[in-house]
Protein backbone atom coordinates (compact mmCIF):
# COMPACT_ATOMS: atom_id res chain seq x y z
CA UNK A 1 0.00 0.00 0.00
CA UNK A 2 2.88 1.97 1.10
CA UNK A 3 4.85 1.53 -2.40
CA UNK A 4 1.66 1.98 -4.22
CA UNK A 5 1.34 5.24 -2.65
CA UNK A 6 5.03 5.86 -3.21
CA UNK A 7 4.66 5.45 -6.69
CA UNK A 8 1.79 7.43 -7.33
CA UNK A 9 3.87 10.10 -5.83
CA UNK A 10 6.81 9.45 -8.08
CA UNK A 11 4.31 9.76 -11.23
CA UNK A 12 2.31 12.97 -10.27
CA UNK A 13 5.18 15.23 -8.50
CA UNK A 14 8.76 13.53 -9.66
CA UNK A 15 7.62 12.73 -13.33
CA UNK A 16 9.17 8.82 -12.74
CA UNK A 17 7.17 5.83 -13.49
CA UNK A 18 8.14 4.56 -9.63
CA UNK A 19 10.16 5.59 -6.90
CA UNK A 20 12.55 2.88 -7.34
CA UNK A 21 13.25 4.71 -11.03
CA UNK A 22 13.49 8.05 -9.18
CA UNK A 23 16.15 6.87 -7.01
CA UNK A 24 18.12 4.98 -9.19
CA UNK A 25 20.77 7.61 -9.79
CA UNK A 26 21.52 7.00 -6.28
CA UNK A 27 21.51 3.70 -5.84
CA UNK A 28 24.05 3.46 -8.92
CA UNK A 29 26.75 4.79 -6.73
CA UNK A 30 26.80 1.75 -4.84
CA UNK A 31 25.71 -0.55 -7.33
CA UNK A 32 26.57 0.19 -10.54
CA UNK A 33 24.30 -2.83 -11.69
CA UNK A 34 21.33 -1.85 -10.49
CA UNK A 35 18.26 -0.49 -12.56
CA UNK A 36 14.65 0.44 -11.25
CA UNK A 37 12.28 -2.55 -12.32
CA UNK A 38 14.89 -4.67 -13.55
CA UNK A 39 17.46 -7.66 -12.78
CA UNK A 40 21.03 -8.08 -12.81
CA UNK A 41 22.29 -10.94 -14.76
CA UNK A 42 25.80 -12.19 -15.20
CA UNK A 43 26.81 -12.56 -18.69
CA UNK A 44 28.23 -16.22 -18.65
CA UNK A 45 29.24 -16.66 -22.92
CA UNK A 46 28.93 -14.73 -25.82
CA UNK A 47 29.03 -16.44 -29.00
CA UNK A 48 28.49 -15.96 -32.56
CA UNK A 49 26.34 -18.21 -34.37
CA UNK A 50 26.07 -18.79 -38.11
CA UNK A 51 24.61 -15.80 -40.60
CA UNK A 52 24.79 -13.33 -37.91
CA UNK A 53 23.04 -15.22 -35.12
CA UNK A 54 24.55 -14.54 -31.44
CA UNK A 55 24.19 -16.89 -28.61
CA UNK A 56 24.29 -15.71 -25.58
CA UNK A 57 24.13 -17.08 -22.21
CA UNK A 58 23.28 -15.12 -19.03
CA UNK A 59 22.84 -16.00 -15.15
CA UNK A 60 20.31 -13.93 -14.01
CA UNK A 61 20.38 -12.72 -10.04
CA UNK A 62 18.73 -15.28 -7.55
CA UNK A 63 15.62 -12.81 -7.25
CA UNK A 64 14.52 -13.14 -10.87
CA UNK A 65 11.71 -15.59 -10.73
CA UNK A 66 12.40 -18.20 -14.24
CA UNK A 67 9.84 -17.99 -16.74
CA UNK A 68 7.05 -20.17 -19.09
CA UNK A 69 8.84 -21.44 -22.18
CA UNK A 70 7.63 -19.37 -24.77
CA UNK A 71 8.03 -15.93 -22.95
CA UNK A 72 10.14 -12.78 -23.51
CA UNK A 73 12.30 -10.32 -21.64
CA UNK A 74 13.61 -7.00 -22.10
CA UNK A 75 17.63 -7.10 -22.02
CA UNK A 76 19.32 -3.63 -20.94
CA UNK A 77 23.02 -3.10 -22.29
CA UNK A 78 25.08 -0.09 -22.04
CA UNK A 79 26.27 0.62 -25.39
CA UNK A 80 28.64 3.92 -25.56
CA UNK A 81 27.40 5.02 -22.24
CA UNK A 82 23.79 4.63 -23.31
CA UNK A 83 21.51 2.08 -22.18
CA UNK A 84 20.22 0.28 -24.61
CA UNK A 85 17.40 -1.92 -23.88
CA UNK A 86 15.55 -4.19 -26.42
CA UNK A 87 12.97 -7.42 -26.20
CA UNK A 88 13.84 -11.14 -26.94
CA UNK A 89 12.36 -14.16 -26.33
CA UNK A 90 14.02 -16.89 -24.36
CA UNK A 91 15.31 -19.83 -26.14
CA UNK A 92 15.89 -22.17 -23.54
CA UNK A 93 13.49 -23.70 -20.75
CA UNK A 94 12.94 -23.33 -17.43
CA UNK A 95 13.86 -26.90 -16.77
CA UNK A 96 17.02 -25.98 -18.01
CA UNK A 97 16.81 -22.71 -15.80
CA UNK A 98 16.09 -24.62 -13.09
CA UNK A 99 19.49 -27.31 -13.60
CA UNK A 100 21.88 -24.67 -14.19
CA UNK A 101 20.59 -21.18 -12.70
CA UNK A 102 21.10 -19.93 -16.87
CA UNK A 103 19.17 -18.80 -19.69
CA UNK A 104 20.47 -18.44 -22.94
CA UNK A 105 19.29 -15.68 -25.96
CA UNK A 106 19.76 -16.63 -29.49
CA UNK A 107 19.84 -12.90 -31.24
CA UNK A 108 19.83 -12.20 -34.69
CA UNK A 109 22.29 -8.89 -35.30
CA UNK A 110 22.63 -7.00 -38.06
CA UNK A 111 25.75 -4.74 -38.37
CA UNK A 112 23.64 -1.53 -38.91
CA UNK A 113 21.78 -1.89 -35.34
CA UNK A 114 21.95 0.40 -33.19
CA UNK A 115 21.87 -2.51 -30.63
CA UNK A 116 22.46 -5.75 -31.93
CA UNK A 117 24.96 -4.55 -33.68
CA UNK A 118 26.83 -3.55 -30.94
CA UNK A 119 25.49 -6.47 -28.60
CA UNK A 120 28.81 -8.50 -28.76
CA UNK A 121 31.17 -6.08 -28.01
CA UNK A 122 29.02 -4.47 -25.47
CA UNK A 123 28.51 -7.62 -23.20
CA UNK A 124 32.04 -8.51 -23.99
CA UNK A 125 32.70 -5.61 -21.98
CA UNK A 126 30.38 -5.60 -19.30
CA UNK A 127 30.47 -8.60 -16.84
CA UNK A 128 26.70 -7.54 -16.20
CA UNK A 129 23.55 -6.23 -18.16
CA UNK A 130 19.90 -6.56 -16.97
CA UNK A 131 17.19 -8.19 -17.64
CA UNK A 132 13.38 -7.79 -16.81
CA UNK A 133 10.92 -10.29 -15.39
CA UNK A 134 9.88 -12.26 -18.42
CA UNK A 135 6.23 -11.40 -19.71
CA UNK A 136 4.02 -12.77 -22.55
CA UNK A 137 1.39 -15.49 -23.02
CA UNK A 138 2.53 -17.03 -26.19
CA UNK A 139 2.86 -20.40 -24.13
CA UNK A 140 1.92 -24.01 -24.86
CA UNK A 141 -1.62 -24.77 -24.56
CA UNK A 142 -2.46 -28.52 -24.66
CA UNK A 143 -0.87 -31.49 -24.35
CA UNK A 144 -3.86 -33.85 -25.40
CA UNK A 145 -3.82 -32.29 -29.53
CA UNK A 146 -1.37 -32.83 -31.66
CA UNK A 147 0.79 -29.53 -32.31
CA UNK A 148 2.55 -27.16 -35.09
CA UNK A 149 5.20 -25.01 -34.65
CA UNK A 150 5.79 -23.03 -37.10
CA UNK A 151 9.02 -20.51 -37.11
CA UNK A 152 9.59 -17.69 -39.59
CA UNK A 153 13.88 -16.41 -39.10
CA UNK A 154 14.55 -15.33 -35.43
CA UNK A 155 11.30 -16.85 -34.71
CA UNK A 156 12.89 -20.47 -34.05
CA UNK A 157 13.70 -19.14 -30.26
CA UNK A 158 10.43 -19.30 -28.47
CA UNK A 159 9.53 -22.98 -30.40
CA UNK A 160 13.46 -23.74 -29.32
CA UNK A 161 12.27 -23.08 -25.39
CA UNK A 162 8.92 -24.84 -25.93
CA UNK A 163 9.96 -27.52 -27.39
CA UNK A 164 12.87 -28.35 -25.05
CA UNK A 165 9.94 -28.03 -22.34
CA UNK A 166 7.10 -29.75 -23.44
CA UNK A 167 8.33 -32.69 -25.31
CA UNK A 168 8.52 -34.77 -22.45
CA UNK A 169 5.24 -33.79 -21.51
CA UNK A 170 3.21 -35.44 -23.73
CA UNK A 171 3.28 -37.96 -26.31
CA UNK A 172 0.74 -36.29 -28.85
CA UNK A 173 2.59 -35.77 -32.04
CA UNK A 174 4.64 -32.11 -31.80
CA UNK A 175 6.15 -30.84 -35.68
CA UNK A 176 8.68 -27.79 -36.31
CA UNK A 177 8.35 -26.26 -39.82
CA UNK A 178 11.09 -24.20 -39.42
CA UNK A 179 11.22 -21.19 -42.32
CA UNK A 180 14.41 -19.11 -43.13
CA UNK A 181 16.60 -18.49 -46.27
CA UNK A 182 18.64 -21.46 -47.66
CA UNK A 183 20.89 -22.91 -45.03
CA UNK A 184 20.45 -20.06 -42.42
CA UNK A 185 18.58 -22.68 -40.08
CA UNK A 186 19.49 -22.09 -36.62
CA UNK A 187 20.25 -24.88 -34.11
CA UNK A 188 19.96 -28.11 -36.42
CA UNK A 189 22.09 -30.05 -34.48
CA UNK A 190 19.77 -29.77 -31.37
CA UNK A 191 16.69 -30.21 -33.63
CA UNK A 192 17.88 -33.32 -34.56
CA UNK A 193 19.05 -34.74 -30.78
CA UNK A 194 15.58 -34.03 -30.03
CA UNK A 195 14.04 -35.71 -32.60
CA UNK A 196 16.01 -38.94 -32.14
CA UNK A 197 15.20 -38.38 -28.45
CA UNK A 198 11.07 -38.32 -28.99
CA UNK A 199 9.76 -40.05 -31.69
CA UNK A 200 6.91 -37.83 -31.62
CA UNK A 201 8.65 -35.15 -32.75
CA UNK A 202 9.52 -34.31 -36.76
CA UNK A 203 10.67 -30.68 -38.18
CA UNK A 204 11.44 -29.82 -41.26
CA UNK A 205 13.91 -27.00 -42.22
CA UNK A 206 12.21 -25.05 -45.16
CA UNK A 207 12.66 -21.34 -47.33
CA UNK A 208 9.70 -18.92 -47.32
CA UNK A 209 8.92 -20.10 -50.99
CA UNK A 210 7.62 -23.84 -49.58
CA UNK A 211 5.10 -21.58 -47.49
CA UNK A 212 2.43 -22.03 -50.22
CA UNK A 213 0.50 -24.60 -50.00
CA UNK A 214 0.83 -25.27 -46.59
CA UNK A 215 -1.44 -28.04 -46.47
CA UNK A 216 1.73 -30.37 -48.02
CA UNK A 217 2.84 -29.91 -44.60
CA UNK A 218 -0.01 -29.84 -42.00
CA UNK A 219 -2.19 -33.10 -41.78
CA UNK A 220 -5.40 -31.30 -41.48
CA UNK A 221 -7.16 -34.47 -39.92
CA UNK A 222 -5.01 -34.66 -36.56
CA UNK A 223 -6.61 -31.11 -36.55
CA UNK A 224 -3.46 -29.48 -34.73
CA UNK A 225 -2.72 -26.24 -33.06
CA UNK A 226 -0.75 -24.45 -34.61
CA UNK A 227 1.73 -21.64 -32.73
CA UNK A 228 3.30 -19.36 -35.30
CA UNK A 229 6.31 -16.99 -34.46
CA UNK A 230 8.35 -14.84 -37.13
CA UNK A 231 7.85 -11.32 -39.18
CA UNK A 232 4.33 -10.14 -39.12
CA UNK A 233 3.30 -10.59 -42.99
CA UNK A 234 4.32 -14.34 -42.19
CA UNK A 235 2.65 -14.91 -39.46
CA UNK A 236 -0.02 -13.37 -41.27
CA UNK A 237 -0.43 -16.05 -43.61
CA UNK A 238 -0.15 -18.54 -41.15
CA UNK A 239 -3.21 -16.90 -38.96
CA UNK A 240 -5.27 -16.92 -42.41
CA UNK A 241 -4.46 -20.51 -42.86
CA UNK A 242 -5.34 -21.65 -39.60
CA UNK A 243 -8.68 -19.56 -39.72
CA UNK A 244 -9.57 -20.95 -43.29
CA UNK A 245 -9.06 -24.46 -41.75
CA UNK A 246 -10.77 -23.81 -38.04
CA UNK A 247 -7.60 -24.47 -36.03
CA UNK A 248 -6.76 -23.59 -32.88
CA UNK A 249 -3.88 -20.72 -33.49
CA UNK A 250 -1.43 -18.67 -31.18
CA UNK A 251 1.15 -16.41 -31.70
CA UNK A 252 3.81 -13.88 -30.38
CA UNK A 253 3.10 -10.43 -30.69
CA UNK A 254 5.63 -9.28 -28.18
CA UNK A 255 2.50 -9.21 -25.50
CA UNK A 256 1.53 -6.48 -27.58
CA UNK A 257 -0.41 -5.63 -30.94
CA UNK A 258 -0.98 -2.21 -31.85
CA UNK A 259 -4.27 -1.61 -33.54
CA UNK A 260 -3.59 -0.15 -36.81
CA UNK A 261 -3.85 3.44 -37.10
CA UNK A 262 -5.62 4.64 -40.16
CA UNK A 263 -7.36 8.10 -38.88
CA UNK A 264 -5.20 10.85 -39.97
CA UNK A 265 -6.49 13.89 -38.39
CA UNK A 266 -3.56 16.70 -37.39
CA UNK A 267 -2.67 17.63 -34.55
CA UNK A 268 0.19 20.38 -33.34
CA UNK A 269 2.85 19.83 -30.80
CA UNK A 270 4.99 22.49 -29.01
CA UNK A 271 8.20 20.75 -28.02
CA UNK A 272 10.65 23.13 -25.85
CA UNK A 273 10.20 26.37 -28.17
CA UNK A 274 9.21 24.74 -31.58
CA UNK A 275 6.02 23.49 -33.37
CA UNK A 276 5.67 20.61 -34.88
CA UNK A 277 2.58 18.71 -37.08
CA UNK A 278 1.68 15.49 -36.64
CA UNK A 279 -1.20 13.39 -37.29
CA UNK A 280 -2.88 10.64 -35.53
CA UNK A 281 -2.28 7.94 -38.21
CA UNK A 282 1.25 6.59 -36.14
CA UNK A 283 2.58 6.49 -32.85
CA UNK A 284 3.82 9.46 -31.84
CA UNK A 285 7.64 7.92 -31.17
CA UNK A 286 7.58 7.08 -35.24
CA UNK A 287 6.25 10.69 -36.09
CA UNK A 288 9.03 12.22 -33.83
CA UNK A 289 11.97 9.57 -34.82
CA UNK A 290 10.97 10.92 -38.96
CA UNK A 291 10.99 14.36 -37.80
CA UNK A 292 14.88 13.39 -36.61
CA UNK A 293 13.43 15.03 -32.98
CA UNK A 294 15.96 13.28 -30.06
CA UNK A 295 13.63 10.75 -29.05
CA UNK A 296 14.82 7.67 -27.61
CA UNK A 297 13.52 4.02 -28.76
CA UNK A 298 13.72 0.79 -26.93
CA UNK A 299 11.37 -2.03 -27.03
CA UNK A 300 9.05 -0.01 -29.14
CA UNK A 301 5.61 -1.72 -27.33
CA UNK A 302 5.29 0.10 -24.11
CA UNK A 303 7.59 -2.07 -22.07
CA UNK A 304 10.97 -0.19 -21.14
CA UNK A 305 10.17 3.26 -20.90
CA UNK A 306 13.07 4.58 -23.02
CA UNK A 307 10.79 6.59 -24.93
CA UNK A 308 9.27 8.25 -22.08
CA UNK A 309 8.82 11.96 -21.93
CA UNK A 310 6.88 14.83 -19.92
CA UNK A 311 3.11 15.78 -21.63
CA UNK A 312 2.79 19.14 -20.31
CA UNK A 313 -0.68 18.82 -21.77
CA UNK A 314 -2.98 17.63 -24.11
CA UNK A 315 -4.50 14.40 -24.56
CA UNK A 316 -3.06 11.18 -25.72
CA UNK A 317 -4.20 7.34 -26.07
CA UNK A 318 -2.26 4.83 -25.11
CA UNK A 319 -2.61 2.17 -27.71
CA UNK A 320 -2.23 -0.61 -24.36
CA UNK A 321 -4.53 0.07 -22.36
CA UNK A 322 -6.65 2.08 -24.79
CA UNK A 323 -6.90 4.70 -22.16
CA UNK A 324 -7.45 8.55 -23.30
CA UNK A 325 -4.67 10.64 -20.93
CA UNK A 326 -6.00 13.55 -18.50
CA UNK A 327 -5.46 16.86 -19.75
CA UNK A 328 -2.53 17.92 -17.90
CA UNK A 329 0.86 17.00 -16.55
CA UNK A 330 1.81 13.51 -16.76
CA UNK A 331 4.69 10.75 -18.01
CA UNK A 332 3.71 9.35 -21.58
CA UNK A 333 5.60 6.70 -22.93
CA UNK A 334 5.43 7.58 -27.00
CA UNK A 335 6.16 4.46 -28.76
CA UNK A 336 2.45 3.70 -27.73
CA UNK A 337 0.60 6.98 -27.73
CA UNK A 338 -1.65 8.17 -30.19
CA UNK A 339 -1.95 12.24 -30.32
CA UNK A 340 -5.44 12.96 -30.11
CA UNK A 341 -5.17 17.02 -29.64
CA UNK A 342 -2.80 19.57 -30.01
CA UNK A 343 0.07 18.56 -27.47
CA UNK A 344 2.90 20.39 -25.47
CA UNK A 345 6.05 18.08 -24.48
CA UNK A 346 8.73 18.36 -23.14
CA UNK A 347 11.73 16.07 -24.36
S1 LIG B 1 10.47 2.26 -26.42
FE1 LIG B 1 10.21 0.95 -24.70
S2 LIG B 1 8.50 1.82 -23.74
FE2 LIG B 1 8.68 2.97 -25.53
Amino acid sequence: MFIKALNQFSKLFLHHQSFAAYIEPIMQVFKPAWRAGFFSAKVIAVSPCSHDFLSVTLKPSKQWRSHIAGQHISLTVEVNGRLLTRVFTLASSPDYFKATGLVRLLIKTSSLGQFTGQLQQALSLQPRCNISPARGDFVFKSWHKPSVFVAGGSGITPMLAMLEQQLGNTNSPMQLLYFAKADAHQCTNELTALAKSFAHFSFSLLTRDALTPLTQHINLDAQPDIYCCGPGGFMQQIADFANQHRLGYFQESFGLALPKLTEDSQFSVKINKDTHVVTSSDVLLSQFEAKKLPVQRGCGIGICHQCQCIKKSGVVRNLKTNQLSDTGEQLIQLCVSQAVSDLELQL
